[in-house]
């Protein structure tokens, strides 16, 4: 959802689920699928239940949506998610222009949502934002991402996705980051979600894997961005990760040229050039 929540004209429903469907095939294992925020808010996610309703979900891919209160959560069940993410932040002022709430408000929501999910079995996902810099804050100080990051687990995230939600870390911020993290978090229930504004990027990713994370967040062709972060253009694009990792020995099981059909197709129906370089070298090899 990273990938499309940031698109200025509306994407057609049924663009969204042919591309969720196209990346059910590729061996990806979790294909994170819209958000049920407020429309007022992300006009490009009100169709969250068509879209979840309308794909074909394969038996060994996760579906996961956004849900940043209780409302959004009930109207997720009531699309049929079985996992759902909360996104919280490191930064107070982040939280107030993305959520509008305070980074303790916001706590207390994602304690409803967590709840309400444990009685359903429903695994929680949370997010860091601003985990290496804020658009409003600029520095984060590492132990802030630390407290926020630890709340989150201890209420029942079974996994942190730490944000560059403006792709400003660089591999010494990103160690930095990490390394005070994981005295709270253990390294296996963290994940990382980079943002390739700076070209840093697969960097941060490499630095984080030699750490011990092994669950990389990424969209396809390298799309995206939060509406509410200025500067988040463009997430790390699926398609160099997996080239980057392949290249390293580590087996992913996705094939990486199913995900550039469907990177091709997203961009073609956006009229968009995709951001992803490996993309780029293989379609003028
Ligand atoms: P609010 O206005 O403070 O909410 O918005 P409220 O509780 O005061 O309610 C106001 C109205 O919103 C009410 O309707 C509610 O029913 C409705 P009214 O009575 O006025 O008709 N409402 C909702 N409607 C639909 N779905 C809901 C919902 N909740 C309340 N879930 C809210 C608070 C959180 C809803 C709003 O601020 C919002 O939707 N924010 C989402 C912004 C967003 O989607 N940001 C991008 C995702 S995060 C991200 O990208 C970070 C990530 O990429 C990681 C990284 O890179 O860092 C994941
Ligand atoms: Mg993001």
């Amino acid at each position: 959802i990273d990938g499309l929540q940031n698109e200025k004209e509306i994407v057609p429903t049924g663009v969204k689920i042919q591309l969720i469907d196209m990346l059910s095939g590729t061996g990806l294992s979790v294909i994170e699928v819209t958000s049920f925020v407020s429309s007022k808010w992300v006009p490009q996610m009100a169709d969250h239940t068509d879209v979840l309703r309308g794909i074909q979900k394969a038996s060994n891919v996760q579906y996961p949506v956004l849900t940043p209160n209780l409302q959004g959560f009930q109207d997720a069940v009531a699309a049929g998610a079985t996992e759902v993410a909360v996104f919280g932040s490191a930064s107070e002022t982040f939280s107030k222009k993305n959520i509008n709430c305070s980074v303790d408000e916001s706590m207390l929501r994602f304690e409803e949502v967590i709840n309400a999910a444990k009685k359903r079995q429903i695994p929680v996902r949370g997010y860091v934002s601003c985990a290496l810099g804020c658009p409003h804050e600029g520095h984060i100080e590492p132990s802030k991402v630390a407290e926020v990051a630890k709340r989150l687990y201890e209420m029942g995230c079974y996994e942190i996705s730490l944000g560059d939600t403006i792709g400003i870390g660089t591999p010494g911020s990103m160690l930095k980051m990490l390394q005070r993290v994981m005295k709270d978090v253990p390294i296996n229930a963290l994940a990382v979600h980079c943002h390739d504004t700076y070209g840093q990027a697969l960097p941060n990713i490499l630095t984080a894997l030699q750490m011990g994370v092994s669950v990389v967040d990424s969209a396809v062709a390298g799309l995206g961005g939060c509406p509410y972060a200025q500067g988040s253009s463009g997430n790390v694009s699926t398609e160099d990760v997996l080239y980057m990792l392949h290249g390293m020995g580590i087996e992913t099981g996705v094939n990486i040229a199913k995900v550039i059909e469907a990177g091709s197709f997203i961009c073609s129906a956006l009229s968009r050039k995709t951001n992803s370089k490996v993309a780029q070298a293989r379609s003028t090899a």
